[in-house]
């Protein structure tokens, strides 16, 4: 395989810059720009006769489908079960006959989410799977593929396939929540507005670099860091505690901001930084009290928001980075950005081998 650098120093720092493009490519394969729809698609099962969908996946790709939860259960009211492919291969979970199963693997290869998949199949289960790699053993396996067009991913810490995996479970949501007439044509027109926008905003997202620099360097000086998001940024606040874990090696761990005073609130004092992803959106001044309650503590908070957030927001010592505003469906693809690039800063500050973290894989093809 002849993929390259470029001007880039990692692949990952590569894969991060692609997104606006590749994030683009795969919407094109679902979305009608011109109508303002989504496209018809070869569907492995019919989102109207369905009563529940089962998603499962491993590591960032669950994390993809967590956020997919959020979106189908909002928009189509379609009951999502969301899994760690790991669990639920074994969890002898019963299968509806009126239900669908969809898994999401970059690699198309992972074993566990191979394994689930053999065990919705052998249930009967129609199945379908958003994977990268179309001749991959999930995707020949599955009913139907829901391809990511990411391109070639070499960096260990997922990127863009991630960015991907959340545009084509929007789109889905979207295809679904038409199919159910759970949302109205205006709803739906404007949902996929919002979604083609998402390219535009991932270019704009990327022009936050340099504060991101600053801050990693701070971050590579401490031993923890805790991630706070609500809604479909929980899972980005996951998400952003993994890629943290993976590359920089730094302890770091994703909460909802709601739990916080269930136990990680135990852990602030004044060298915890608490990294909370939260634009200006329906929920945010909850989440402005969950960081009055660290800033409370002696904590330091840095924010992700945009700028009325961060008008909002303004608490003593706070720092922020500032996002472009962004329609609140597409946010957690948007915010992906951000918290991908202070990973990858912050490893490059500490000198880590960022494409090739020690103890992980690519792709994990064994149990
Ligand atoms: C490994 C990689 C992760 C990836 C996970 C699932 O742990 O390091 O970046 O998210 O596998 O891989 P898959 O190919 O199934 O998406």
């Amino acid at each position: 395989l002849l993929v390259d650098k470029g001007n880039h120093r990692h692949f990952m720092e590569k894969e991060i810059h692609e997104q606006p493009e590749v994030i683009s490519h795969t919407l094109a394969h679902y979305l009608d720009f011109a109508q303002g729809g989504i496209r018809e698609l070869e569907m492995p099962f019919d989102f109207a006769a369905i009563d529940r969908l089962s998603v499962s996946a491993c590591g960032t790709a669950y994390l993809a489908g967590l956020i997919g939860k959020y979106w189908f259960e909002r928009y189509a009211r379609l009951p999502v079960d969301i899994d760690i492919a790991s669990e639920f291969r074994y969890r002898e979970m019963p299968l509806s006959p009126m239900s669908a199963a969809l898994f999401v693997s970059q690699s198309g290869e992972t074993a566990d989410t191979l394994a689930s998949l053999r065990y919705c199949k052998s249930a009967g289960v129609p199945i379908g799977s958003i994977v990268n790699v179309r001749d991959s053993t999930i995707a020949r396996e599955s009913d139907g593929i829901f391809p990511t067009l990411a391109g070639p991913e070499i960096g260990v810490a997922s990127t863009k396939a991630f960015t991907c995996q959340l545009s084509i479970f929007a789109a889905l949501a979207v295809r679904a929540a038409i199919e159910r007439k759970t949302v109205s044509a205006e709803e739906s027109a404007r949902l996929v507005r919002a979604l083609s926008e998402a390219p535009r905003f991932a270019s704009l997202a990327l022009k936050v670099e340099e504060r991101i620099e600053e801050i990693a360097r701070e971050l590579a000086q401490v031993h923890h860091v805790l991630y706070l998001g609500r809604d479909t940024n929980y899972p980005l606040a996951m998400e952003g505690a993994l890629k943290l874990k993976e590359i920089s090696y730094i302890h770091a761990e994703g909460y909802a901001a709601g739990e916080l005073k269930h136990g990680p609130i135990a852990l602030i004092d004044k060298q915890m930084p608490v990294i909370v992803i939260a634009p200006h959106d329906r929920i945010f001044d909850k989440t402005v009290s969950n960081m009055q309650e660290v800033a409370a503590r002696g904590g330091r908070i840095i924010l992700i928001t945009d700028s009325e957030g961060a008008a909002r927001a303004s608490l003593d010592g706070i720092q922020t980075i500032i996002m472009p505003t962004v329609p609140e469906f597409i946010a957690p693809i948007i915010y992906a950005i951000p918290v991908q690039m202070l990973a990858y800063h912050t490893a490059v500050v500490m000198g880590t081998d960022v494409d090739q973290p020690r103890n992980l894989a690519k792709s994990v093809t064994v149990e």
